[in-house]
């Protein structure tokens, strides 16, 4: 039971209120543990972007942050989809806005622009692909060799993909995630001294990342670096016979990647790596969202039209 503004809330109120409104929950990887307990389900961004889109109840109740919500607006125009906080942003997404896209896109008329899915829906409608952590090789891969890429707008993100796919004409934007962009290389010299036989699990979105790439090159981090999207981590926790891990990206993950391997130790390789925009999303908050029916997130359909193309081929390239 947990109390809020004189009511006791109890995750079958939250039941009871999901049934009468048709509605579902979806929350991030990162999401506080109360609200993973209520979820129905959690996931990255991509297999959230994909529940939306299966899903047959009229309302989604998305707990993450706004860019994600957005998203599941975008491919269910007609489902009500509301978050619990309208304040979860993303350091990330606010890194680059449509006009400074536009003007990119001027210095490079030929370019295809394939934005990362932490973007907002303005951003996503002057884009040709979408793509998440987890399928942004794959998607730039399916790119002619011959055509310049703008990618954007994360620059570790890019700079592992420009690495992976070994591209030339290769542009990227130079934004960050805050969160990410506090994991540093010294962190993972650091636990590789003291962990010599834990696996290590790398967000690409961390700055460690390039320097995780060339440790796994020379042979220091051999078979146990791994870099993947947030369910990528868990899918390889569940699946590997390692039993410590050490965890590059947002600590809120350890929670379910601790709940579901009970036998297996995870350490977080930056105690400090708290997205306080995820945090945002409370037990009250859903409860609020589910009473009140707020708040809405709603793409104007003249946007929502451009930004669909290239998030439905995000979510065809996975
Ligand atoms: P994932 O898609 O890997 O869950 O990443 C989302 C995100 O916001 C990372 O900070
Ligand atoms: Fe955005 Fe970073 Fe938070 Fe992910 S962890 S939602 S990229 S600010």
């Amino acid at each position: 039971m947990m109390k809020t503004e004189n009511v006791l809330i109890s995750v079958r109120d939250i039941e009871q209120l999901k049934q009468k409104n048709d509605a579902v929950i979806l929350a991030h990887n990162y999401q506080i543990p109360e609200v993973q307990d209520i979820a129905d389900y959690i996931g990255d961004s991509l297999a959230l972007s994909k529940k939306a889109e299966k899903t047959s109840a009229k309302t989604i109740i998305f707990c993450g942050v706004h860019f994600m919500a957005e998203t599941a607006s975008i491919i269910c125009p007609d489902k009500k989809v509301l978050i619990p906080d309208p304040e979860a942003g993303c350091s990330l997404a606010s890194s680059i806005n449509s006009y400074e896209l536009d003007k990119w896109k001027k210095e490079h008329p030929n370019a295809l622009v394939v934005s990362y899915v932490n973007t907002t829906a303005e951003v996503k409608a002057l884009s040709d692909y979408c793509c998440t952590s987890s399928n942004a090789v794959k998607v730039v891969n399916s790119i002619p060799k011959d055509r310049e890429v703008l990618f954007l707008p994360d620059m570790f993100l890019g700079a592992y993909v420009a690495e992976m796919t070994k591209r030339e004409n290769f542009y990227i934007w130079p934004g960050e995630c805050h969160v990410h962009a506090g994991i540093r290389a010294e962190e993972i010299n650091n636990m590789l001294k003291q962990y010599k036989n834990a696996d290590f699990l790398i967000h690409p979105e961390c700055s460690c990342t390039s320097n995780a790439l060339y440790l796994m090159a020379k042979g220091d981090l051999n078979k146990n670096g791994h870099i993947l999207s947030t369910e990528g981590m868990m899918n390889h926790a569940r699946n590997s016979n390692a039993e410590k891990f050490i965890v590059a990206t947002e600590t809120g993950i350890l929670y379910r990647m601790q709940k579901e391997n009970p036998n297996k130790s995870f350490i977080p390789i930056n105690e400090n790596a708290v997205c306080k925009y995820m945090k945002k999303i409370t037990m009250e908050k859903v409860y609020n969202s589910l009473i009140n029916n707020v708040y809405e997130v709603k793409v104007p359909e003249g946007i929502a039209s451009k930004a669909r193309t290239p998030i439905e081929k995000m979510l065809s390239i996975s």
